[in-house]
This record gives structure tokens, C-alpha cells and sequence, in this order.
């Protein structure tokens, strides 16, 4: 059997998302590890999620280098320093260059359903649009803002009286469930990128 596929999560908030991969990594039957956690700022209950689960984290922000190049290539390093299968952006809120792009087979999940929504605030722009159905969109990270190859998807419905955050919160457990879902396969079962078309399950890494 393979080794578990490894992964390093970069967080930014919360880390919700990084708690399901964490508790997900905990069966062995899996198929993934948390070899490390990332962040662009210190004190985020992402990086105690990290610490409390025993994995390493490791902090660069963007204030702290003399360019934005800089800044990224010293997050490229820290992150290649764990040898990751993967990289998983959840809830991380900058953009990454292509050069880490290159690097890395980098996946970010969103809080709607791409193409539709993209940015920072997906929940709110949904539901100002009136959509009916919005959701959760796991995708290959490429140059643009949520526009990459899209991995998974999930839909949430909107209730009549919804806000954004019981919008966000109905978003994010969906969310949780479809990230541990697909990483797992991705892990187990490998992942084809063939122009805008993803395939999970093309073979073992
Ligand atoms: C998620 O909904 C993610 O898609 C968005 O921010 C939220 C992060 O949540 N970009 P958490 O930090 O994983 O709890």
C-alpha cells in the first residue's frame, strides 16, 4: 500500500476546513496525513486547531518581506520544506503566484458554486443576487480569482430568511463534508487534469 499522501493546509481564519481534514487524517484507512499547516498571520484558531492536533505550522506574512515575489518564495519554501503530494488552501485569503502554482498541485475550496460568485464574499453575493441555490466549490487553483478546474461541488439551498452567515455556516459544513470527501479519493485514488476536465480516481499517486 502507498504512503499516505501528504499534505500541507494553508489557513488564514478559523480553519474549520482544516479541522475535518485533521479529524478525517486520523483513520489510517484515509489515505492522507497533515504534514504541516500555513498561514499569512499569527494567532488564528487555525494554527491552535494545528498545534492541539501535533502538526507543525509555520507563519510567513506578507509585512514581514521587502516584496510580494519575496513573500511568495519564502512561502514556496517553507511549504516545499514538507515535501507535499498536496497543498489545500482553506479559507486562505491571498493569492498565490504562478511559480508556487508550479510547484505545487494546489487546491482551494470556495463558498459557491464557480463560475458563479467569485471572491471574497460569495455567501453575500448570492444572496444579494437571489440565487435559490448557491453551495461549495472545490478546484485546481490557477491564475485567476476561482476560476480553475473545478474538483467538486456541492449545492446548498437558500432559505427565505437567510442572512450571509446562516448562509456561510450552511455553506461551510457542506463545504467541510465535500473537501474531506474528495481529498480522500484524490489521495487514494490519484487526480487527472486534462485541460478543464478533472477526473478523480486515475490511479494511485
Ligand atoms: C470557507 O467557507 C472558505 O471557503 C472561505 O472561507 C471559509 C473558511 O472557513 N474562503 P474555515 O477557516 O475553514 O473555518
Amino acid at each position: 500500500m502507498n504512503s499516505p499522501a501528504r499534505i500541507v493546509v494553508l489557513v488564514s481564519g478559523a480553519g474549520t476546513n482544516l479541522q475535518a481534514l485533521l479529524d478525517a487524517c486520523t483513520e489510517s484507512s484515509y489515505g492522507a496525513r497533515v504534514v504541516a499547516v500555513g498561514a499569512d498571520r499569527d494567532d488564528i484558531e487555525g494554527l491552535a486547531r494545528a498545534d492541539r492536533a501535533g502538526v507543525p505550522t509555520f507563519v510567513a506574512k506578507v509585512g514581514d518581506y521587502t516584496s510580494r515575489e519575496h513573500w511568495d518564495r519564502a512561502l514556496g519554501d517553507k511549504v516545499g520544506a514538507f515535501e507535499p503530494d498536496l497543498v489545500v488552501s482553506a479559507g486562505f485569503m491571498k493569492l498565490l503566484s504562478a511559480d508556487f502554482l508550479e510547484r505545487f498541485l494546489t487546491l482551494n475550496t470556495h463558498p459557491a458554486l464557480c463560475p458563479a460568485f467569485p471572491g471574497m464574499h460569495g455567501p453575500r453575493d448570492a444572496l444579494e443576487h437571489g440565487v435559490k441555490v448557491t453551495g461549495a466549490t472545490l478546484f485546481v487553483v490557477d491564475a485567476g480569482v476561482d476560476t480553475g478546474p473545478i474538483v467538486a461541488q456541492v449545492p446548498v439551498t437558500v432559505e427565505e430568511d437567510d442572512d450571509v452567515a446562516s448562509l456561510h455556516e450552511r455553506i461551510k459544513t457542506a463545504e467541510r463534508a465535500m473537501l474531506v470527501d474528495a481529498v480522500g479519493r484524490i489521495a487514494r485514488d490519484g487526480l487527472a487534469v486534462e485541460g478543464r476536465r478533472v477526473r478523480i480516481g486515475a490511479g494511485p499517486r
